[in-house]
């Protein structure tokens, strides 16, 4: 064919496929013909619409009982006390393992403490004694993690209360990881051993004191001393006197009378026309006459025109050697007994500084308890 025939051959074939598009002018603005609308167009319910293919008319369906969600191990309890139980029988902390590498402790640790601090402490409050914020605000306080039935729960148990929540408590499996909560069970654990050894600290100073408070009496320091206010002492009162003195301070005192002596306690004899002799410490000082108070705590009336001689005592009134055969631990228990004394003083008190010039005056008072 000739090249100009194969060209007139080529314009009557698109001359037709123009008025072919001008026959036939498609509405371009309408879908085509559709054969199976249901599968092109399928109905979307919103998730909170009704709907009408499920039993329950809801669109939103909860998993298939049993479902496992992805990365997640099978929890096969339900949350009920008997399951709570089970859960403490049946469960292991992956942190139960003694022989853990510490610093892998340490971190899950660190990790259950930005847990506890997040999500626990609002209601068990910084150290699990269930005085958070909220529980301050009148939800119903939780009991301190560290009572009986915490320290009795197995972890298994606790991750229960956890993931279901107990009582009052809400579930947080939705907030917290399996992971982090087997990690904030973890942190409770040392918040728990840390108010036990508190309390057996406590405890232990407790029976120090009591031991102490024995030793006060037998020892007959209380012939001379009182700690309470009321009674009048012939030494130094001793209530307060660990507000002033730190304990190898006050060892030194009891140990050493002589070595620091208390002011105003210098004990003075006084030699008296009629030749006895009286040795005390002077209340009060008048040209007319000296009043002094002996070791039993009498006063007595010396005029000053009858002493013929008057001394003070470079010793101490106080016996040397009073608590040489004491243990150091009594010697602590004794110490304890003081300071447990001047700790009874509320804060702001002023402290009764007592001399035999002024006995219960608190005119020389040092200012609070320092
Ligand atoms: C909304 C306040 C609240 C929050 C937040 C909270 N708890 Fe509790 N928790 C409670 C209350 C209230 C109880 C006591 C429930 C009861 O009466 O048995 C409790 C009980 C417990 C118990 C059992 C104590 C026992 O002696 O029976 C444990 C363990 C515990 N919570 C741990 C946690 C941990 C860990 C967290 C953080 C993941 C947490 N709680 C978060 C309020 C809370
Ligand atoms: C015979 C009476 C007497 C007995 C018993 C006695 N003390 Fe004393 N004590 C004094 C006198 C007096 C002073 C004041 C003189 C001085 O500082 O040595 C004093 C001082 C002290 C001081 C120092 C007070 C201060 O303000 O510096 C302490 C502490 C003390 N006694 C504790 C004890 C203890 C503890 C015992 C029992 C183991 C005891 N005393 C037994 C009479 C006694």
């Amino acid at each position: 064919m000739s090249r100009t025939g194969l060209n007139s051959l080529l314009i009557v074939f698109i001359a037709f496929l123009v008025l072919l598009a001008w026959v036939l002018r498609r509405d371009v603005s309408q879908p085509n013909f559709v054969f199976t609308p249901e599968m092109v167009y399928s109905v979307p319910y919103d998730s909170f619409s009704a709907n009408p293919v499920f039993v329950d008319g809801k669109t939103m369906q909860l998993p298939v009982p049993g479902t496992v969600a992805r990365g997640a191990t099978f929890f096969d309890f339900e949350p009920t006390e008997a399951d709570a139980l089970r859960a403490g029988e049946e469960l292991t902390s992956p942190w139960a393992d003694e022989s853990m590498e510490s610093e892998l402790v340490l971190a899950a640790k660190s990790r259950g403490h930005q847990i506890f601090s997040t999500f626990c402490l609002p209601c068990h409050g910084a150290v699990g004694n269930g005085d958070g914020p909220v529980a301050k605000r009148g939800f119903p306080p939780p009991p301190a993690l560290s009572a009986e039935s915490g320290l009795k729960m197995s972890d298994g148990q606790m991750f229960h209360v956890l993931t279901f929540g107990q009582k009052n408590m809400p579930g947080y499996a939705s907030q917290i990881s399996e992971d982090d909560r087997w990690k904030a069970i973890l942190y409770v654990r040392g918040l728990q051993d840390a108010a036990v050894r508190k309390a057996e600290a406590e405890q232990l100073t407790r029976d120090s004191i009591e031991t102490g408070r024995q030793l006060f009496e037998k020892l007959n320091c209380n012939k001379c001393h009182t700690v309470s206010p009321d009674v009048k002492p012939v030494g130094p009162f001793l209530g307060n006197i660990a507000l002033a003195y730190t304990r190898e301070q006050l060892r030194i005192a009891i140990e050493h009378p002589s070595k620091t002596i208390a002011e105003g306690y210098l004990a003075q004899v006084f030699l008296t026309i009629d030749g006895r002799t009286h040795s005390g410490f002077v209340t009060s000082e008048t040209d007319e006459q000296i009043i002094i108070r002996n070791t039993d705590g009498n006063e007595i009336v010396l005029p000053v025109d009858d002493i013929e001689d008057r001394r003070t005592l470079e010793k101490s009134a106080m016996p040397e050697g009073l608590i040489k055969d004491l243990t150091d631990e009594e010697i602590q228990s004794l110490l304890d007994y003081l300071k447990s004394q001047a700790s009874e003083a509320a804060p702001g008190e002023t402290v009764a500084v007592e001399t035999p010039e002024n006995p219960g005056s608190d005119d020389n008072s040092p200012d609070e308890n320092n």
